[in-house]
């Protein structure tokens, strides 16, 4: 099939970029001509595992094209998957300006039948708005789906290719029938495929959302307690997650949850229930929770070094979590200024995302090359992000280069017992402190 894309950020090019791998003719269109120009030289603007082979193998199939043009996108194609941003307005309601934009412009150039889908995360009602839209412009047959994507960051690609479900809300069947067949090799590979309304469709995204960051949240609480009580939260979660109707994912405590979608997304479903009356207590209450956990290793390292004034703070991992340059929402940016504003000095690392954050904060803190010279003369290390080359560090090196050998560890990589054998004072998440 002939398939447009427009929006080329995250979803959309890794939607477009998998769908042509399916045999799929994609044409991706982005209104920056730089990145354009950039993508047709074969460079992938995101940092994604597995993207850059996938993209490169369908370009030189000849299956995957750039351009900045809308309307020759859709002189080859007429099945228009929309990527657009929705960032939270003020209110933290989705800013819907960039999809209704595009809509209008589909609405003015359409010539023939044309299915417009929606991956963008977008409030209950948008397909609607969607709709009307495009109906005041033509009387040109056409329909609006919904089709939320359901891709983590670092794992995109894996997870389109082996999709748990994919969620098509619809109301006609030819819209339907199209759907099957774009997805026709992932369902007959046995991914499942679930229809319904649009409505339906749109909350399905929100509330699965909110219900894992619910779910992370309530750990983090339960960590919390534990900490208190002398309970250790990595056999709770054990315990816990061995009944199925729980599940053992997403039931690891940390630093609270980041990113581009969980924050946004929770914000947004609080805001649409509002609109109509509605409250979520639950999702208050996962929001300040949330922001409370993000910064709850800055008070132990006080605890631990007294006076926080020029002692110098070693940091491994700013991204929002592994396998990502993302640092939206990041725990690091709000641990890294309670710690300027307390007066210490910081030196980060983080082999990926360290690019985006020297952006943000400049020369506020120092950066360092590798995991080791950042602990250098430190008197204290936060582990920040769950980074592989974080798991087996040698501790022999730490001991020798670090002021303290003190490790606030924000993602419980450690065993405990070896950090005692160690002689660490070492503080995690939900489970007992060592040598303190
Ligand atoms: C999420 C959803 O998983 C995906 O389906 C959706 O479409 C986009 O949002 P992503 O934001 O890429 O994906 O990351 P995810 O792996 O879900 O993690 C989100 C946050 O929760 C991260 O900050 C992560 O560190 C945190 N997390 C996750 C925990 O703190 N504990 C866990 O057990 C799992």
């Amino acid at each position: 099939m002939n398939i447009t894309i427009v929006g080329t950020g995250y979803v959309g090019l890794v939607s477009g970029t998998c769908l042509a791998d399916l045999g799929h003719s994609v044409h991706c269109v982005d209104i920056n001509e730089e990145k354009v120009t950039l993508m047709k030289n074969g460079q992938v603007p995101i940092y994604e595992p597995q993207l850059e082979e996938v993209f490169l193998r369908n370009i030189k199939g000849g299956r995957l094209f750039f351009t900045t043009d809308l309307s020759e996108a859709m002189r080859v194609s007429n099945v228009i998957f929309l990527a657009l941003p929705t960032p939270p307005g003020e209110d933290g309601s989705a800013d819907l300006s960039y999809v209704l934009e595009v809509a209008g412009q589909i609405g003015d150039l359409m010539t023939e039948y044309t299915l417009i889908v929606n991956k963008s995360t977008v409030p209950v009602g948008t397909s609607e708005k969607v709709y009307n839209l495009i109906k005041s412009k033509t009387q040109i047959p056409f329909d609006v789906v919904s089709n939320p994507e359901f891709l983590r960051e670092g794992y995109a690609v894996e997870d389109f290719m082996n999709p748990e479900r994919v969620i098509v809300g619809a109301s006609s069947q030819k819209a339907f029938e199209i759907m099957d067949k774009i997805y026709l090799s992932l369902t007959n590979a046995g991914a499942k495929m679930i229809k319904m309304d649009e409505k339906s469709s749109e909350l399905t995204k929100y509330a699965s959302n909110s219900f894992l960051a619910t779910k992370i949240t309530f750990m983090n609480e339960i960590a919390n307690y534990c900490e208190k009580v002398g309970a250790d939260v990595d056999k709770v979660r054990l315990g816990m997650g061995s009944d199925q109707r729980i599940g053992n994912r997403f039931l690891f405590p940390g630093v609270g949850y980041g990113g581009s979608c969980f924050p946004k997304d929770v914000k947004a479903l609080i805001k649409s229930g509002k609109e109509v009356g509605y409250t979520f207590e639950i999702l208050e209450s996962v929001e300040e929770v949330n922001q409370r956990q993000k910064t709850i290793l800055v008070p132990e390292v006080e605890k631990y070094l007294g006076n926080l004034k020029n002692k110098q703070i070693a940091i491994w991992g700013l991204a929002f979590k592994e396998n990502t340059d993302d640092i939206r929402e990041a725990s690091s940016l709000e641990i890294i200024e309670m710690l300027l504003n307390k007066g210490a000095k910081i030196r980060a690392y983080d082999s990926i995302a360290v690019k985006n954050v020297k952006k943000i904060l400049g020369n506020k803190i120092e950066y360092a090359i590798n995991m080791y010279e950042c602990i250098e003369g430190a008197d204290a290390l936060i582990i920040v992000t769950e980074w592989g080359e974080f798991r087996n560090p040698h501790f022999d090196i730490l001991e020798k280069k670090m002021n303290n050998k003190a490790i606030f560890d924000g993602r419980n990589l450690y065993n405990l017992d070896e950090l005692q054998i160690h002689g660490f004072y070492y503080k995690s998440i939900g489970r007992k402190l060592i040598n303190g």
